[in-house]
C-alpha cells in the first residue's frame, strides 16, 4: 500500500486531466481523479499511468465516479463544471457552476474532512465562496486558482515585449479573476528592475489589458477556455500546500479586512503551506492601485449575489 500523499482532483476534463498529469510526473503524489462521466477519469488514468513508463516516473494514478477512492485525501482540486464558450462571459457560468461545485465539495469533505480543497472551477471567486459555504472550513483550508495563472500571462509578456527570460519576470495579479483584475505594474520588474524602467507606458497598458483580457483571448481562439497553464498553476498549489513550501503566491483567499474589503473572496498574495493560507501578505497600494481593486471587488459581489446561497 502507498505511503504517498493523496490528491484528489475532480473533473477529469481539460484543466482536472492536465492537473492530475501534472501531479503524476512529480513521483510524490498517489492522484485520484473523479468524473461523473463514466469511463473518462479511468481511461485518463490508465493514460498517464502508461505515459510512466515512457518518460520514467512511476504513477499511480485512479479514475472513479464515486468519492470512495478519494477517502483521506490531503488535497482537492476541484475543477469539475462548465467551461467558458465563446461568447459567454465567466459569470454567465454561476448557476450551473454553483450547483456542480456545491454538490462535489459535498461528497469530497465528506470523504477527506482534514483535507484542502483548492478550488478551480469558474466563475472563480463565487465558487470558493460555495465551497468555504458548503464545506463549512475555515478560510485557510479554502483557497482559489486564478492569480497563478493571471500572473504567468502578464510574465509572458512581459517577457516578449523586454527580450528577456520569463523566469527573470516578477509581478504580481490582484483582484478577482475577471476582466477587471489588478495586475500590479507597480510590483513588476525584470531581474529587480522595474518594468517602468524598461517599458513605455503605453506599451505597459497594453499588456495590463492583454492580462486582464487573456482568458477571453484563448476562448476566442480554442472556442472553450485554457487548459495546459491552469491544470500546471494548480499543481503548483498543490505542491505550496503538501511540500510545506510556504511559498508567497497569488491565490484567491478569503478577505477579512485585508486591503479594506471585507466578507469576500479576491486574488491576494498568501503564504501558501501545509496549512493552506497561511498568512495574507498586504501590499502598500497607490490610490489608484487601491481603486481599482475595490473596482474588483464590487465586480466580485455582483457575482456573489446572483448565488442561491
Ligand atoms: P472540461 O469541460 O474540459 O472539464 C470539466 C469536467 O467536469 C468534465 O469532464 C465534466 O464531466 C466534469 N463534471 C461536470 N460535473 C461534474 C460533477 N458533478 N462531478 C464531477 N465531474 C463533473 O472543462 P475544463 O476546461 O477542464 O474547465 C473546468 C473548469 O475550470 C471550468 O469551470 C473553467 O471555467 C474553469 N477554469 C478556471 C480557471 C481558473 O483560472 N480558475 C482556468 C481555466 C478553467
Ligand atoms: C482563464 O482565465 C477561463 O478562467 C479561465 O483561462
Amino acid at each position: 500500500m502507498s505511503k504517498r500523499p493523496k490528491v484528489t482532483v475532480v473533473g477529469a476534463g481539460n484543466v482536472g486531466a492536465t492537473c492530475a498529469l501534472e501531479l503524476a510526473r512529480r513521483d510524490a503524489y498517489d492522484v485520484v481523479l473523479v468524473d461523473i462521466v463514466e469511463n473518462l477519469p479511468q481511461g485518463k488514468a490508465l493514460d498517464v499511468d502508461q505515459m510512466g513508463a515512457v518518460l520514467g516516473f512511476e504513477p499511480i494514478v485512479t479514475g472513479a465516479n464515486d468519492y470512495e477512492p478519494t477517502a483521506g485525501s490531503d488535497v482537492v482540486v476541484i475543477t469539475a463544471g462548465r467551461p467558458r464558450a465563446p461568447g459567454m462571459s465567466r459569470d454567465d457560468l454561476v448557476q450551473t457552476n454553483e450547483q456542480i461545485v456545491g454538490s462535489v465539495t459535498r461528497e469530497a469533505v465528506a470523504q477527506s474532512p482534514e483535507a484542502i480543497l483548492v478550488v478551480v472551477s469558474n466563475p472563480l471567486d463565487a465558487m470558493c465562496h460555495v465551497a468555504k459555504s458548503v464545506s463549512g472550513w475555515p478560510k485557510q483550508r479554502v483557497v482559489g486558482m486564478a492569480g497563478i495563472l493571471d500572473t504567468s500571462r502578464f510574465r509572458t509578456f512581459v517577457a516578449w515585449e523586454t527580450g528577456a527570460s520569463v523566469k527573470d519576470v516578477q509581478t504580481l495579479v490582484l483582484g478577482g479573476h475577471g476582466d477587471q483584475m489588478v495586475p500590479l505594474v507597480s510590483a513588476t520588474a525584470v531581474g529587480g528592475v522595474p518594468l517602468a524602467q524598461l517599458v513605455a507606458r503605453d506599451r505597459i497598458d497594453d499588456m495590463v489589458e492583454r492580462t486582464a483580457k487573456g482568458g477571453g483571448e484563448i476562448v476566442q481562439l480554442l472556442g472553450t477556455s485554457a487548459w495546459y497553464a491552469p491544470g500546471a498553476a494548480a499543481a503548483q498549489m498543490v505542491d505550496a500546500i503538501m511540500l510545506d513550501e510556504k511559498r508567497l503566491l497569488p491565490c484567491t483567499a478569503y478577505l477579512e479586512g485585508e486591503y479594506g474589503i471585507d466578507g469576500l473572496y479576491m486574488g491576494v498574495p498568501v503564504k501558501l503551506g501545509r496549512d493552506g493560507v497561511e498568512e495574507i501578505v498586504e501590499l502598500e497600494l497607490s490610490d489608484d492601485e487601491q481603486h481599482a481593486l475595490e473596482a474588483s471587488a464590487e465586480a466580485v459581489r455582483e457575482v456573489v449575489a446572483v448565488l442561491s446561497a
